[in-house]
């Protein structure tokens, strides 16, 4: 059955996946500790980053410039977080959203979930 969702278009929907993308976030335990209690996020900062990291990864804008990896070396993750990341982020998109952009994003969000894990897998062995 064809539901009434529409793909992800605009840079609006960008913002809409990012900001109930984050709030989902803040209302998980595991999560919320890394990002609120060890990073001390700021959010007004941290929710238009990911709106123009989103935007260049989805529709190639290029205003995203930066290092997201390093931004993860020394967080208190391991697999069970990128777990914990990759599951609401996909309901979230399928909440929402429906179409060839939202099964992309979600390959997207999953491969770079799969390769910040084995980094740091791999870099904390050598330590
Ligand atoms: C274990 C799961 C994850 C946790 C706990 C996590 C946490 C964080 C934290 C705490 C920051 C720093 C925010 C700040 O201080 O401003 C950050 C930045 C960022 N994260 Fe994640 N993250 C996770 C997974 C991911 C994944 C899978 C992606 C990509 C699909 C991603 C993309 C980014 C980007 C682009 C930034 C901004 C980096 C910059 O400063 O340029 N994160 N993340």
């Amino acid at each position: 059955m064809q539901g009434d969702k529409q793909d992800i278009k605009t840079d609006e929907d960008i913002v809409l996946m990012v900001d109930s993308f984050y709030a989902k976030v803040n209302r998980d335990d595991l999560l919320s500790y890394v990002f609120n209690d060890f990073s001390k996020v700021d959010w007004d900062k941290h929710l238009p980053k990911m709106y123009s990291f989103w935007n260049t990864l989805i529709f190639g804008e290029q205003s995203y410039k930066g290092n997201p990896f390093a931004a993860h070396l020394h967080l208190p993750v391991e697999q069970r977080h990128f777990e914990r990341w990759l599951n609401p982020f996909n309901e979230n998109i399928d909440k929402l959203f429906e179409g060839a952009v939202a099964e992309h994003t979600k390959l997207r969000a999953k491969s770079i979930a799969y390769i910040f894990q084995s980094k740091l897998e791999f870099l904390n062995q050598k330590k």
